[in-house]
């Protein structure tokens, strides 16, 4: 099935409702939580207001697209999950930099179709700052359209990566890659929510962005935010960017071959591996 331009600015509107809920949940937590646990790996948590911010992400989609399958972080799948359409919805994605204080995070909540980013709406609680994109629909920020950066060089760049929670597991954490691109560029930034990240690239904050180890949830948005707004999204190699592989490479296009270059030529890792693997 093809889906018109209508129903594409439909979709927006209600990933922006679900992402604009959980964000106003995540105003009301800031600050004020009392619960906060280790869900999985260290460092992996979860408070109640990632539960509570996607209670109120799933009661938007139920009420406007009930047959719809969901991918959620914290309740998993739900529904009959099909290629065709899958919510894609990180309720709070920065957990830990929001379990501090610290004002890197959002609510995001994405549209696959046939496994393909087409629609996100993701919600910066901290900022108030809503970024919104769709297949064809150009991509803003609070209203205001946005446009990745000029940058042409890599040496001239400033770049944001993450490194997942099974860091310490394995030997393939991108502590080489960070190491070799901090020498690279103007800098690395760690920035702790890989939607935010996106966002940031989207609206040329950041001239480029990779990371492994992703689920869907923390990209479906981003990736067609970055797309409209004229950005590259591709694998490390050049090739189709994958939502399952977990791996992402995401620039201004001006940037994008010669940053996956060094990471095609990063040593894996034997000078930064961790102490015992
Ligand atoms: C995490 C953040 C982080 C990235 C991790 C993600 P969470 O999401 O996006 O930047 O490096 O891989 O899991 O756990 O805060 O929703
Ligand atoms: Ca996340
Ligand atoms: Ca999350």
């Amino acid at each position: 099935m093809t889906y018109s331009s209508e129903d594409l600015q439909r979709f927006l509107d209600i990933a922006t409702e679900a992402a604009c809920a959980g964000g106003a949940v995540l105003q009301h937590y800031w600050g004020n939580l009392s619960n906060i646990q280790q869900k999985g790996r260290p460092g992996d948590l979860v408070t109640e207001a990632d539960k509570a911010a996607e209670k109120e992400v799933l009661a938007v989609l139920r009420r406007h697209v009930p047959t719809h399958a969901i991918l959620a972080e914290e309740s998993g799948s739900i529904g009959k999950q099909t290629d065709e359409l899958l919510w894609a919805v990180d309720p709070l994605d920065g957990t830990t930099n929001y379990t501090h204080q610290y004002p890197f995070c959002g609510c995001s909540v994405g549209l696959l179709i046939n496994n393909q980013p087409a629609v996100g709406a993701i919600f910066d609680p901290v900022h108030n700052h809503l970024f919104r994109a769709a297949k064809g629909l150009g991509a803003t920020c609070n209203r205001e359209p946005i446009s990745v950066s000029k940058t042409e060089t890599l040496a001239d760049s400033l770049l944001v990566t993450g490194f997942a929670y099974d860091r310490r597991e394995t030997i393939d954490n991108n502590y080489a890659e960070f190491c070799e691109l901090t020498h690279l560029t103007r800098g690395v930034r760690r920035g702790g929510a890989a939607s935010i990240d996106l966002a940031y690239v989207a609206c040329g904050r950041l001239d480029g962005y990779w990371e492994r180890g992703l689920s869907p949830w923390d990209v479906a948005a981003g990736v067609i935010l970055v797309q409209e707004a004229g950005g590259k999204v591709t694998a490390y190699d050049e090739g189709s960017f994958d939502i399952g592989s977990g791996r992402i490479l995401a620039t201004n296009g001006h940037i994008h071959s010669e940053l996956s270059d060094v990471l095609a030529d990063v040593d894996p890792l034997a000078r930064f591996a961790p102490s015992g693997s």
